[in-house]
């Protein structure tokens, strides 16, 4: 493809990694363990029995994807900070080498002429602080603000942009209520502690933010585009459902101050006889933010379902009475996901008109395909699927910047290959190639694609 969408000559163009999924060195320079070292050793958990011990060894082999990425000619790399390297048992002060790690890491970035991006959680918990309860418990919040504090205070002069949770949606859901995720708890509905008790962290993590001096904070959500199967009562109800705990959840406390009008007829009693709620969370919650990050894959569409109690057997538990079905007609990615990507670009356009002048402007912190990719005997991969699916997304981003939404940036996941959670190394999402028995880097023709199309920028 050779005609480029087109943007603005400030727009952001970046890529996305995350610690966990491409650090490796699990047990160097202090590191502690996280709750994504014991959900790993849990059978059956994560397929081929993978685990993050090595990933793509970039602990080791930063200075080469730093190489990579200047190559590519990107703004801002967005990267995760572990907690347990630099808080090992998640509370205290911090572990010299966990942080000089970063500090090395941003430090190099800089030269490379590339502006790092740190996001302080993407899901790799303190195991110490799950043994305490974990984000049921709110000291989790607390201690999460002290260790937003360490860094920042450590890093704030050198990093620009700030993203205090990633997808905090699958931290507490797929973390507590269905067990996908670390640590792997499937106590279905409850698990809306977990989420409120993930927005109290953002709150307090602002504020640490704030007062280390940080130029631009903001949180990553996974905002759902969800559509009803049919028109029908039923699945209209359950599209609200779907849209309460996968987004309205969020953006209600975190955009408007308040929690979702939805939350009663799909939580019920839950919300009723809550007590995790306090006097001044709503309003810690809705600090001002400078961006919103939002991370887009895939649509939903979904149908009613029959409430099923959490069930510890099961790899599903209650998921508020709706179910995913399908989208016929369009290409699914190799992870079945559906690719449409008109629904960014109402995704967006709807979270403007919802929230107006109380929407920050946006940054796509991720979006990006996983793919059949076979390489070729030299290495190369010819990922011309990934290459329609990113244009097609771009394409849906501009036109929202035509419309009038506030786009600042957008972040390619992944520039590497890696370890993709549940589904181990048999998903591939970068734009570079990973031979994991080499540890060899090949750049895939999506990453020449994303070079050009950065250069284009008018
Ligand atoms: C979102 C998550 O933030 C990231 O860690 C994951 O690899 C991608 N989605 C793809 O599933």
């Amino acid at each position: 493809m050779t005609d480029f969408p087109s943007f603005p000559r400030h727009f952001v163009f970046g890529a996305a990694t995350a610690a966990y999924q491409i650090e490796g060195a699990v047990r160097e320079g202090g590191r502690g363990d996280s709750i994504w070292d014991t959900f790993v050793r849990l059978p059956g958990r994560v397929d081929g029995g993978d685990s993050g011990d090595t990933a793509c060894d970039h602990y080791h082999r930063h200075a080469e994807d730093i190489a990579l990425l200047k190559e590519l000619g990107v703004d801002s790399y967005r990267f995760s900070i572990a907690w347990p390297r630099v808080q090992p048992t998640g509370t205290g002060p911090a572990n010299p080498a966990g942080l000089d790690f970063y500090a090395r890491l941003v430090d190099r970035l800089l030269e490379a002429g590339v502006e790092p991006a740190v996001t302080l959680y993407h899901w790799d918990l303190p195991q110490a602080l799950e043994d305490r309860g974990g984000w049921r418990n709110r000291d989790t919040a607390l201690r999460f603000a002290e260790y937003a504090s360490v860094v920042a205070e450590a890093l704030a002069d050198r990093v620009p942009r700030w993203i205090t949770l990633n997808e905090p949606w699958c931290s507490a859901f797929l973390g507590y209520a269905n067990g996908h995720h670390a640590p792997g708890a499937r106590e279905g509905t409850p698990a809306l502690a977990a989420a409120h008790h993930l927005l109290v962290g953002h709150g307090h993590a602002m504020g640490a933010l704030r007062a280390a001096g940080v130029r631009e904070a903001g949180i990553t959500l996974n905002p759902d585009h969800v559509t009803p199967a049919t028109p029908g009562p039923e699945d209209t109800a359950a599209a609200l459902r779907a849209e309460t705990q996968r987004n309205l959840v969020w953006t209600e406390p975190l955009l408007a101050g308040r929690y979702p009008e939805s939350e009663e007829d799909t939580w019920g009693e839950l919300i009723t006889r809550q007590t995790f709620r306090r006097p001044g969370d709503l309003e810690l919650i809705s600090a001002p933010m400078d961006f919103l990050g939002i991370n887009y894959y895939t649509p939903a569409v979904v149908r009613d379902a029959p409430h099923r109690e959490p069930d510890p057997r099961l790899r599903t538990a209650d998921d508020n009475r709706f179910a995913a079905v399908g989208m016929p007609g369009v290409r699914h990615t190799a992870m079945d996901w559906p690719v449409a990507p008109h629904t960014l670009h109402a995704l967006l356009v709807s979270l403007r008109d919802r929230y107006g002048d109380a929407l920050p402007p946006i940054h796509i912190t991720e979006n990006g395909s996983a793919e059949h990719d076979e390489p070729a005997p030299d290495g190369t991969v010819h990922d011309t699927d990934r290459i329609s699916y990113l244009d097609g997304h771009l394409r849906a981003v501009a036109a929202a910047l035509a419309d009038g939404v506030d786009v600042r940036g957008y972040y390619v996941w992944s520039l590497l290959d890696n370890f993709e959670w549940a589904h181990g190394y048999s998903k591939r999402f970068g734009i570079v190639h990973v031979d994991y028995a080499t540890q060899r880097r090949t750049p895939k023709d999506s990453y020449h694609w994303y070079r050009r199309l950065i250069a284009a920028r008018r």
